[in-house]
C-alpha cells in the first residue's frame, strides 16, 4: 500500500481523514480533496493493493484484505482513530474496515457507494469486464468506464477531469485491476451494518451517478439514523473529482461538525 499522497505538513495535533479510491482508479483521484484538507485536518490516502503506485499483488480475492491493509496502515501512522472515507470501491472497502475495526472508525465519509453486494446481473458484467481487460488492458476498461463513472456535464464541459480520469485508469496494472474486480464481486452484504453505525455519517452522491444512484442514497440515509446526505449538483459517480469545491463543502461541514477525533 502506498502512501506517497500524505500531504506536505500534517501536524501531529490534526485530526486525520483516511480516503479510500473507486475503481478502477488510484489515490490520486483525491487530489482535490488533498489539496484543500480543511484547517486542523490531514488527508492519508492510501494506494489499495495492485493499483496506483502500490506494488502488491493482491493474493486472495477478499475485500477485506483491503480492510486489513488500512488498519495496518493506520497502525504504522500510530493513528488509534480516524475519520474514514471511500467513494464507490473506497466505500465498499469502508464497510469491511466497519466490519474489522470499527472501534478506529470516529465517522464516515460514504461517497458514490452502496452496501448492497452484486447482483447475478452485476457479476456477470464483471465476468465481461475481466474478458475485456484480458484482450484490451486499461485502456478498454477505461474505454467503458469512463462514460459511467462521469456525467454529462463533466463530460461536455470538464474535459480536463475526462482526460485526468483516464490517465489514473490506464496507469493502472491489469493484475490490480482484476484483483479489485474479483474483490468487489465477492464482497458481502454491508447493508446489516447500517443500523449498527454509532458514529457521524455523511453521505454524498453525484447529481447524475448511473452506478450508484441518488435513490440508492437516498435509501442508506434512511438506513443510518442521523446521517447527513448531500446532494452534489453537476456531477456523476466520481462526485469528488467533478465538483470539487461543492464536495469539499459537504465535508468540511461535516468535519466541522463532529470536531477533531
Ligand atoms: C467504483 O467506482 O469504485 C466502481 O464503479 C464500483 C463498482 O463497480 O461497483
Amino acid at each position: 500500500m502506498d502512501t506517497g499522497t500524505l500531504p506536505a505538513s500534517p501536524s501531529l495535533s490534526a485530526g486525520t481523514l483516511l480516503l479510500l479510491h473507486a475503481f478502477p482508479l488510484s489515490a490520486d483521484m483525491w487530489a482535490p480533496q488533498i489539496e484543500a484538507a480543511p484547517p486542523g485536518w490531514r488527508v492519508v490516502a492510501p494506494d489499495l493493493a495492485g493499483l496506483g503506485e502500490s506494488d502488491d499483488t493482491p493474493g486472495e480475492p477478499s475485500l477485506d484484505d483491503y480492510a486489513a491493509d488500512v488498519v495496518a496502515l493506520a497502525d504504522a501512522l500510530d493513528l488509534p482513530g480516524f475519520v474514514l472515507g471511500g467513494l464507490s470501491m473506497g466505500g465498499y472497502a469502508a464497510f469491511a474496515v466497519m466490519r474489522r475495526a470499527p472501534e478506529r472508525v470516529r465517522a464516515l465519509v460514504l461517497a458514490d457507494t452502496r452496501p448492497q453486494p452484486d447482483t447475478p446481473e452485476g457479476r456477470a458484467t464483471r465476468l465481461a469486464m475481466l474478458a475485456r481487460l484480458d484482450e484490451g488492458g486499461a485502456a478498454a476498461v477505461a474505454d467503458d468506464m469512463i462514460p459511467k463513472l462521469l456525467g454529462p456535464a463533466t463530460r461536455r464541459d470538464r474535459p480536463d477531469v475526462e482526460q485526468r480520469a483516464r490517465a489514473l485508469i490506464e496507469a493502472n496494472r491489469p493484475d490490480g485491476i482484476a484483483a479489485a474486480v474479483r474483490r468487489m464481486m465477492g464482497r458481502p452484504d454491508a447493508t446489516p451494518l447500517l443500523g449498527a453505525i454509532g458514529v457521524p455519517v455523511l453521505i454524498l452522491v453525484g447529481e447524475d451517478d448511473v452506478l450508484t444512484p441518488v435513490d440508492a442514497a437516498r435509501q442508506m440515509h434512511a438506513s443510518v439514523a442521523g446521517s447527513t446526505l448531500a446532494i452534489v449538483r453537476g456531477a456523476g459517480h466520481l462526485s469528488n473529482m467533478e465538483q470539487p469545491a461543492a464536495f469539499n463543502q459537504a465535508l468540511g461541514e461535516f468535519l466541522a461538525g463532529i470536531g477533531r477525533p
